[in-house]
């Protein structure tokens, strides 16, 4: 009989429960297409005594997930605890120090440690797989790695982060202010502990930071992740958006532009009716771009028990049959660092503002866009209240830094009741 696979896990929430219950009812399927058992060795997570709906006791405890990482019968290290630093990152570095391979599904680990990680994994002839780290149970890391690697990659595109799709669907589809939709999603317990990582697009950054990296064969850089998230969107611009035949979504994009990589997580207005204007609910959607293939959209559950297990014993099942690739899609060497580019590529934009109602108030807001360059597709006055014009101006393209400058003049003036919102129209 071949070797076993002997993982030790480090992590026993949601994810790490189904890949423990796929390797306890899949054992004979998984054997099999691997070439070799896959056993459970060890565990470990911060409580012990408490029921998890299954059996943990053929397997040795760790209270300690880096002693874990070292034990001499462990092939595999799967760091499903999650968590940038702490113990997620020193397990994982004792596992590659000594010599283990490493699967992880630790998206905020790989997008502020993801070089350093790839170095020493190569460095010691480790593997280090992060499927379930990006749009849960959607292969999209193994896509770009393996059946895309033939391409210069040219847009990498997503809507990442289930909770503020199911948010930003609910005030679409059942007229919720924000704030009822993220009660709703917080009662549902869709939010991350720390609500601002969902919201904030900061989850959603740190995997479009993932796969800039493999698809423009750079160093990871969430710091130059431009990151704005949902809760400034209003109900009001869900209704005006979906009238001009747009849905809001909180959508990553990176690029690789003349001036540098742009990457930005923020609310675009997208066409209703294009693959991402559809996408409903908790669900994730990639869309990649590459020079012979076209387009290709990817579309699945974003997270969840079976989805990011499923993810995950993907690359289990990679190491067990013995494919080693370099952990960003290239040698980790190689891999460059990206002038970061900020929203380079222009763009039409959606405006709000809510003007006072008085003579030349409107007039103002046209010559200080004209000033800037900044040129007027489309424009309507709606829905009058006793002293304030509610006006939506869609502009021709533009580039981001034009029309900053315009609206640093707009707030200027004595015209405007409200801080103007303004969301970038992608073209999807
Ligand atoms: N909180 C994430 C989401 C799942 O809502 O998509 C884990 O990244």
């Amino acid at each position: 009989m071949t070797s076993p696979l002997r993982l030790g896990i480090a992590g026993l929430g949601t994810v790490g429960v189904g890949v423990v219950r796929i390797l306890r009812q899949q054992a004979k399927l998984l054997e099999a297409r691997a070439g070799r058992p896959i056993e459970i060795v060890a565990i470990s997570a911060r409580t012990r005594d408490k029921d998890r709906g299954v059996n943990l006791s053929p397997y040795d405890w760790e209270d300690d997930p880096v002693a874990l990482a070292r034990r001499d019968d462990v092939d595999v290290l799967v760091e499903l605890m999650g968590g940038s630093d702490g113990p997620a990152k020193a397990a994982t570095e004792a596992a590659l120090a000594a010599g283990k391979h490493v699967v992880t599904a630790n998206k905020a680990m790989l997008a502020h440690h993801g070089q350093a990680l790839a170095d020493r994994a190569e460095a010691n002839g480790c593997a280090l797989r992060f499927e379930g780290a990006v749009a849960g149970g959607i292969p999209v890391v193994k896509t770009l790695m393996e059946g895309l690697a033939g391409n210069g990659m040219t847009r990498v595109m997503g809507v990442m982060n289930g909770t503020c799709n199911y948010i930003l669907t609910r005030m679409q589809d059942a007229g919720l202010t924000y704030e009822e939709a993220f009660a709703e999603a917080d009662a549902l317990g869709f939010l991350e502990a720390d609500p601002e990582l969902d919201v904030g697009g900061i989850d959603a950054g740190h995997k479009l930071a993932i796969l800039a990296a493999l698809a423009f064969g750079t160093r990871c850089d969430f710091d130059a992740v431009e990151l704005e998230g949902i809760g400034a969107i209003t109900i009001e611009d869900i209704r005006q958006a979906a009238d001009m035949g747009y849905r809001i979504k909180l959508l990553g994009v990176a690029q690789m532009t003349g001036r540098g990589l742009e990457q930005r997580m923020s609310p675009c207005l997208v066409p209703a009716a294009s693959p991402l204007g559809q996408l409903e609910g908790g669900t994730n959607m990639v869309v990649l771009e590459g020079d012979a293939v076209e387009q290709i959209v990817l579309r699945g559950p974003g997270a969840g028990e079976g989805p990011t297990a499923s993810a995950v014993m993907g690359d289990v099942m990679d190491i067990a049959r013995g494919l080693r690739l370099p952990v960003f899609g290239q040698p980790a060497g190689t891999l460059a660092a990206a002038r970061p580019a900020n929203s380079t590529v222009p763009a039409a934009y959606y405006l709000r503002l809510q003007l006072i109602d008085k003579p030349g108030a409107l007039a103002k807001i046209t010559a200080i866009l004209g000033d800037a360059g900044v040129s007027i597709d489309r424009m309507r006055q709606y829905g009058h209240q006793d002293t304030s014009a509610p006006v939506l101006i869609v502009t021709h393209k533009t580039t981001r830094a034009d029309l900053n400058t315009a609206l640093a003049a707009v707030r200027e003036t004595d015209v405007v009741l409200a801080d103007p919102v303004a969301i970038r129209i992608e073209e999807v």
